[in-house]
């Protein structure tokens, strides 16, 4: 509590993945965040408050809509984007008149926002453009001396970044898909939830190469991934598969095996980029799952990680 009071930064586990947490109050600490990511500093950070009543001096108002939606999922994996109050600074939200809130479920990050009381602002725990920390190890590793403490919480449920749903315009909009899928919120709205690309630089997690490994990674299916790692290995390249156990790999490939359960494949999907780069391969081949239920923010990941490396390191 010191260190978040004094302006430090803390590694903080959710049931997403970690943060890199400190005072969304404190202008000093939150420009320290941009600087250890390396992340521009107009890109807005989220508000991590511990419960709705917290979350709602955050903000001007709170539509029908995002109190049936926090009703429902919070505290969880899903963050709101909503007219700001006077309390959400330019440094949090990038200038925007509009500022991002979740009450994350994971324990320790209750407990910490409980005792803290304040609102911390915490982008994911990783390098700007590079895997998302599921583990408090990932946090040590690519962050390391950088952060004040880390907290480790142990791996994280759910593995994909929380759902975005802007809710400060006329109609509610899916900004990023996430751990709350975008089923279970059109139950609750009543009404269709579309996508969102406004390609606005200003939200890093909707730049097309992000997430991603060193490797360059082919997105396949499960009738054609076997074929494609061999085509790559014919090509004199060194290749990795990664796919369900039973999924045949060609001698030769590194088969990195994934679970055929969609929340568990969440789970595991930055573990699996992460092995995709201690396997010292040139590319790996995925199989990716469906686009539907959690298998929607599995695949957006997996689509930025292919993505070409334009410009984000
Ligand atoms: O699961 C998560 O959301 C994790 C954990 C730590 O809570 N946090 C996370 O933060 O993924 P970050 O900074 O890596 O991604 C936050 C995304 C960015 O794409 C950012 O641009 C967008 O939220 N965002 C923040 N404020 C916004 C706003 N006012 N309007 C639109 N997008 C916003
Ligand atoms: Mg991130």
């Amino acid at each position: 509590m010191e260190v978040l009071r004094g302006g430090g930064l803390v590694g903080l586990p959710t049931e997403t993945v970690y943060g890199l947490a400190a005072d969304a109050e404190n202008e000093l600490a939150v420009r320290r965040i941009f600087a250890v990511k390396g992340r521009p500093s107009a890109h807005p950070l989220i508000v991590h408050l511990g419960s709705l009543g917290a979350a709602r001096e955050w903000v001007s108002r709170l539509s029908p809509e995002a109190e049936a939606l926090a009703a429902a999922f919070w505290p969880g994996p899903l963050t709101l984007v909503l007219p700001r109050s006077t309390r959400a600074s330019d440094a949090v939200t990038g200038g925007q008149g509009t500022v991002a809130v979740r009450v994350p479920a994971h324990p320790v990050a209750q407990a910490v926002l409980l005792a803290f009381g304040g609102g911390l602002a915490a982008p994911s725990a990783n390098r700007f453009g590079r895997v998302s920390p599921t583990r408090a190890e990932h946090v040590v590793a690519d962050l390391g001396g950088e952060v004040d403490l880390v907290l480790d919480g142990g791996p994280s449920l759910v593995g994909v970044e929380s759902t975005i749903v802007d809710l400060s315009g006329s109609a509610p909009a899916l900004l990023r898909p996430g751990g709350v899928t975008r089923e279970a919120l059109e139950g609750v709205l009543g009404r269709p939830l579309p996508s969102r690309t406004t390609g606005d630089v200003r939200t890093p997690g909707m730049l097309p190469s992000h997430y991603a490994p060193r490797a360059g990674l082919v997105l396949s299916s499960r009738g054609e991934a076997g074929q494609q790692a061999s085509e790559l290995l014919s090509a004199g390249r060194r290749v990795a598969v990664c796919a369900p156990a039973d999924v045949a790999v060609p001698r030769g490939a590194v088969h990195l095996r994934v679970p055929e359960d969609i929340p568990a494949l969440a789970r595991a999907l930055y573990d699996v980029l992460r092995a995709v780069d201690a396997a010292a391969v040139d590319v790996a081949v995925v199989v990716v799952p469906e686009e539907a239920g959690l298998g929607l923010a599995v695949l957006d990941r997996l689509r930025r990680a292919a993505a070409p490396r334009g410009g984000v390191e």
